[in-house]
């Protein structure tokens, strides 16, 4: 792969968690320090990091961080009591956002380097070995996922045609490459595609504000519309496929994503356009037999009412402000994780491939 050059959402240095501020893109490159869990924790919750990949791993050197904190605190003189700081400090972690996966996957791993009785002393460098194995395998995966994209996207006749994306699932959202973006970025690199069309994806603005930042970064041809317009664009475009990434995947292949993607997969299935999700295998919670016992991550109010502090709708409207939504199965053409391509996913497929 030529193109390796990305931003990087999430780095570890000099022993000090750095997140890329979100909410400040693309207006100011902005870098938030967190040396403590509890500012971790923030950081998840208030969006400085977003995307499932990336909470996942942000969660991963968090623990690292917590367990160095815990050592410090001179009331640890048993592993009893280390081990239940430390476990309220992955609870707190694990809360942090309900939908996403990636962050309960990331800390239930930390949870067995702690339960296989690591020494004490030993924790904070095992469970950053941890994260930063996390971190890498992310980085990788996304580049084995693009390759699997791109070779089912070069199953499609014809002249390079463009493709709609939701949200943002690139750099920002991951360790590395991107998921959805990952293939674009190969897609392009391959000239299979001529043009990304980036939803603006309201209400966080995640497509306007960081999809069209990313890819103009990198000199992917990006065209920024209204969420409304999808269905346009696919009856006056040549869209041929929308991809995005995920949240999390139930057994059955049903799709948590950022709200508006399953509108998305009713307009494509419409218009005969395809549907791929683009996800590594730690977004899939096979525990869950279908995407109705997935969690939806409800924000607050003034995410609709106001931007950046300006006032947009009449006061005291009532609102409702679900961010995620789940696309049921059947809307899907292809799942596509490091693991393997699974074509209109059904839990048989799901699981031959996953497990
Ligand atoms: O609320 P966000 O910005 O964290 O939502 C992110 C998404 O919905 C992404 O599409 C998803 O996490 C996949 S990122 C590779």
């Amino acid at each position: 792969m030529n193109n390796r050059r990305h931003v990087h959402a999430v780095e570890w240095h000099s022993d000090k968690l750095v997140l890329l501020d979100q909410r400040k893109l693309p207006l100011e490159e902005v870098y938030v320090i967190c040396q403590s869990v509890r500012q971790a924790v923030d950081a998840i919750k208030n969006m400085t990091v977003r995307g499932a990949p990336a909470i996942g791993i942000t969660a991963a050197y968090a623990c690292s961080l917590a367990a160095r904190e815990r050592l410090k605190e001179t009331n640890h003189n048993n592993r009893l009591s280390l081990e239940a700081s430390l476990r309220k400090d992955f609870e707190m972690l694990k809360a942090a956002r309900p939908t996403a996966v990636n962050l309960v996957w990331a800390v239930e791993r930390a949870q067995q380097v702690v339960d296989k009785n690591t020494a004490i002393l030993d924790l904070p460098h095992e469970l950053l070995r941890l994260a930063r194995e996390i971190h890498e395998d992310d980085i990788e995966n996304n580049y084995k996922m693009a390759e699997l994209a791109c070779q089912e996207l070069s199953k499609t006749a014809g002249k390079p045609f463009s493709i709609i994306t939701h949200c943002n699932a690139g750099s920002l959202a991951t360790g590395g490459y991107g998921t959805a973006l990952g293939v674009a970025r190969l897609a392009w690199q391959q000239k299979l595609i001529d043009k990304v069309y980036a939803d603006e994806t309201r209400p966080w603005f995640q497509g306007a504000r960081l999809t069209a930042w990313e890819l103009m970064y990198d000199n992917v041809p990006v065209c920024l519309n209204v969420d409304s317009a999808a269905a346009w664009l696919m009856s006056n475009r040549t869209i041929k496929w929308v991809i995005v990434g995920a949240d999390r995947i139930a057994a059955n292949g049903d799709v948590a994503n950022k709200i508006g993607t399953f509108q998305l997969a009713i307009a494509a299935k419409y218009h005969d356009v395809k549907v791929m999700v683009v996800a590594p295998s730690s977004t899939v919670d096979l525990s869950l037999e279908s995407g109705d016992s997935i969690e939806i991550e409800m924000r607050d109010s003034s995410e609709l009412t106001e931007f950046r502090g300006f006032p947009l709708a009449a006061e005291g409207v009532e609102t409702i402000n679900p961010v995620f939504d789940v696309t049921p199965a059947r809307l899907i053409d292809v799942i596509v994780t490091e693991k393997g391509v699974i074509e209109r996913p059904t839990r048989d497929k799901m699981l031959w491939t996953l497990s």
